[in-house]
């Protein structure tokens, strides 16, 4: 579904904060948690700082306005930002002008915002993800009326286009095409901070997709928390192809996919193109056991997994599979973890990201009984790394002695000799020796030794 769109355009609050502190020599800096999408929006929030007129700041010492981009997926990403917040508060005394924002997914749950505002007085402003195009009224308030402003609770369904972004990275892009998500998978915060599934119109991200690759852009990677469930006039696979049959020399990736909207018209999308959409697939299993899964409400069994599996390496041999597992969801049994262990040696991805479980208030899975405790856990998901560090170093071995496509991401003096590294079309982490790599520019690799996490190599 594609709800009310609106364009930023210039927010006179800008203009405004631009005047404020012109010629006052301001910086900002900006702390970025979480996924994908928070770099995402990190990007616009970095855009958004500048138009306003302040510089970027190499340290947060530095900054007169500190923006902390959060994440509630688990607890310890929660404590890490509030432990962070904690480092201001002597700057805060100091310089009454100084701003601290918390913006992204823990400003979004209610308890977390009443906590900033009743215990963390140095905390200026906080804004949920979805309005951080109101970064600015929030600077503004602050700077003109000493005003502390959390913007809580209002509508959630807005789709903000023309936002800039200040992007990391020259040759890389990340394009939101959806946001939210509808899953309610029993352990998840996500659909409760990020709201419903709401699809950006097609044509805008295709006129994005054309500016970044015109702009020399070499990788694309879409974005959503359920990016196969993308739809407006077009659905995922036919926003792929019309993305893929741009012009130019690059890659697109997308990611997170959920098992259930994987159809085998994505998979024939893929193969068609194989040259511009990657051959790999982040495709999170979270348990192989029935029983658990359908506790998860993740709405698939671990066999028709298994056929996602096969189908895509069916029509995409060479394609790179990843995953993600949460051990010790409540009530997982010894027999349930043997279940997960024996899909991920029957998938055999090429990397699993495992996570503990982590309660999440005002989820249904933290109300459920049988809450393991963190001895279990950890016992579990040592298992779970052991197994899979043993089978990812086992797929990387047919690299050796092969020569394969690189994107140079950087180059970095290491003992006197020059270290380049870059990723794989299969998304493989790859170093390696040259006389001369361009960063941001593809490259013939040789893969000379290959370990479980990364592949060494020498440009051919
Ligand atoms: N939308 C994606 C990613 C969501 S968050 C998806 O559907 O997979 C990324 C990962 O964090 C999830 O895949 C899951 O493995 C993990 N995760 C989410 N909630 C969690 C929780 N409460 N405890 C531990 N891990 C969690
Ligand atoms: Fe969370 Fe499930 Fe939605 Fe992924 S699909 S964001 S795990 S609720
Ligand atoms: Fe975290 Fe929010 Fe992403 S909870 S994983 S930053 S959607």
């Amino acid at each position: 579904m594609i709800l009310d769109k609106k364009t930023a355009g210039v927010d006179p609050a800008v203009l405004s904060v631009r005047e404020l502190v012109s010629g006052l020599n301001r910086y900002y800096y900006v702390y970025t948690f979480g996924c994908q999408q928070n770099e995402a929006d990190s990007e616009k929030i970095r855009a958004l700082a500048e138009a306003m007129g302040y510089r970027r700041a190499d340290r947060a010492e530095d900054a007169d306005l500190v923006v902390v981009n959060t994440c509630a997926i688990r607890e310890h990403a929660e404590m890490k930002a509030l432990s962070l917040l904690g480092n201001f508060r002597a700057k805060k005394k100091n310089n009454p002008d100084f701003i601290l924002g918390v913006v992204g997914c823990m400003a979004a749950e209610g308890h977390i915002k009443d906590i900033l505002k009743n215990k963390f007085p140095y905390v200026t402003f906080t804004l949920e993800p979805n309005m951080i195009h109101r970064l600015p009224e929030s600077v503004f308030r602050y700077l003109t009326d000493r005003k502390r402003s959390f913007v809580f609770g209002e509508d959630r369904g807005d789709i903000v286009e023309g936002l800039e972004s200040v992007r990391q990275s020259p040759h890389k892009a990340w394009v939101s095409i959806m946001y939210g998500c509808n899953n309610f998978c029993t352990y998840c915060i996500v659909p409760y901070v990020r709201g419903r599934e709401r699809s950006r119109a097609g044509s805008d991200i295709i006129a994005e997709c054309h500016r970044l690759i015109d702009s020399g852009v070499r990788e694309i990677t879409l974005l959503g928390q359920n990016v196969n469930s993308y739809r407006s006039d077009l659905d995922f696979p036919d926003l792929l192809s019309k993305i893929a049959e741009i012009d130019g020399d690059f890659i697109i990736r997308f990611m997170t996919s959920h098992p259930k909207d994987t159809s085998d018209k994505l998979i024939s999308v893929m193969a068609k193109y194989k040259g511009k959409i990657a051959p790999y697939f982040h495709l999170p299993l979270q348990s192989g056991s029935d029983s658990v899964l359908k506790r998860m409400n993740r709405t698939y069994t671990r066999d028709k997994f298994l056929s996602i599996v096969e189908k895509l390496r069916g029509s995409i041999p060479e394609i790179a599979l990843s995953t993600d597992v949460i051990v010790g969801f409540p009530g997982e049994t010894e027999t349930d973890l043997e279940d997960t262990l024996d899909v991920l040696e029957k998938a055999r991805f090429d990397t699993a990201y495992a996570f503990i479980y982590s309660p999440r208030e005002g989820t249904p899975a933290a109300k459920m009984e049988d809450q393991l405790a963190e001895e279990i856990k950890g016992e579990r998901i040592k298992r779970v790394f052991a197994l899979q560090d043993k089978i990812s170093y086992e797929k990387n071995l047919p690299y050796l002695n092969k020569t394969v496509r690189v994107l140079v991401d950087s180059r970095e003096e290491r003992g006197g000799s020059v270290i380049y590294t870059g990723r794989t079309d299969t998304n493989k982490l790859v170093h390696f020796t040259c006389d001369d790599a361009s960063v941001g520019e593809f490259t013939n690799v040789k893969i000379t030794k290959t370990g479980a996490f990364d592949l060494i190599g020498a440009k051919e």
